[in-house]
């Protein structure tokens, strides 16, 4: 009975686990039972938390109810079922998709443009491969859509805002990776260094999303790799991650505190020292 409780109470956001000791004598009362140890069933829902992730990792790159996978030798695809039809032609044409977008950038090492697919907005982003040396580089380690794609449900599955991750689509020479594409939800929100003023703490509502997405990230080990406040956007009351390919969640504390002070360190360079805005983020952030 422990254990299918502990499967339930894993469904739920880990903020409410702080509520166990409260929920727990209700549900046994109900149940007509002895309430179980609470820290047993912490330990049972954190197993069975581990377990539904590692589950939908596996799925995202596996044909299942929920993503669409096809490979030949030259390309591998994923895409969210649900979303199949609607992005078939986007899937079998990456590119033209783009060209037909509006660019949003055209660096080296990546293109992004977004779309209207059935009027609704879509981010297609390719990361390019810069020279020989680079594609070399590469060509064996997976690409960093493939890593992105991950981090998205990842993010997703902890419930921290990203926009939602839709296709991943890989060319590929037998085994070696060659370009790749990430199709995602796209975000209307303004990114964060137009929409705050160094010289002025956050309002209260981006305040409150910003310690809520720091605090949820810093719960789960998590950090994003170049947090730069372009890559943080304002919208529906949150602030939400994109650019994920470098985001990891670290197994060991140390180094996620490592990883964190650099992640820290980056987001304050964004607004000059001692402004309003850097001192309140330095105050009320995770400390390094
Ligand atoms: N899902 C998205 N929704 C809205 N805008 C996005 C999204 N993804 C990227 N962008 C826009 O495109 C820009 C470049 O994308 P990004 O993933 O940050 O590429 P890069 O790795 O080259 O920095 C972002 O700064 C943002 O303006
Ligand atoms: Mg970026």
């Amino acid at each position: 009975a422990t254990a299918n409780l502990a499967v339930l109470l894993a469904q739920l956001p880990e903020e409410w686990d702080s509520e166990l000791p409260l929920l727990l004598p209700a549900h046994a009362a109900g149940a007509g039972l002895e309430p179980p140890p609470v820290p047993a069933l912490r330990e049972q829902i954190a197993r069975a938390r581990r377990w539904r992730l590692r589950d939908l990792l596996a799925k995202t790159v596996r044909d299942c109810s929920l993503f669409s996978v096809t490979q030949t030798s030259a390309r591998f695809t994923a895409v969210a079922r649900a979303q199949a039809g609607r992005l078939a032609a986007v899937v079998a044409s990456p590119d033209e998709a783009i060209g037909s977008g509006q660019t949003l950038k055209d660096g080296g090492t990546s293109t992004v443009a977004r779309l209207l697919v059935d009027g609704r907005p879509l981010l297609v982003k390719r990361y390019n491969l810069k020279g020989l040396g680079h594609a070399l580089g590469r060509a064996l380690r997976p690409s960093r859509a493939w890593h992105s794609w991950r981090a998205a449900h990842l993010l997703q599955f902890l419930g921290i805002p990203t926009p939602a991750p839709l296709a991943l689509i890989e060319e590929r020479l037998g085994p070696l990776r060659r370009r790749a594409w990430l199709v995602s939800e796209y975000c209307p929100g303004a990114n964060l260094l137009s929409h705050l003023a160094a010289e002025h703490e956050p309002p209260a509502a981006e305040a409150c999303a910003i310690l809520q997405l720091f605090a949820a990230m810093h719960r789960q080990r998590i950090t994003h790799g170049d947090l730069k406040a372009m890559n943080l956007l304002w919208h529906a009351g949150q602030v939400w991650l994109i650019d994920l390919d470098d985001v990891v969640q670290h197994r060991s504390a140390a180094a996620h505190s490592r990883a964190w002070s650099r992640d820290r360190a980056r987001l304050l360079r964004n607004w000059p020292v001692g402004s309003a805005l850097y001192r309140w983020l330095d105050d009320h952030l995770p400390a390094a």
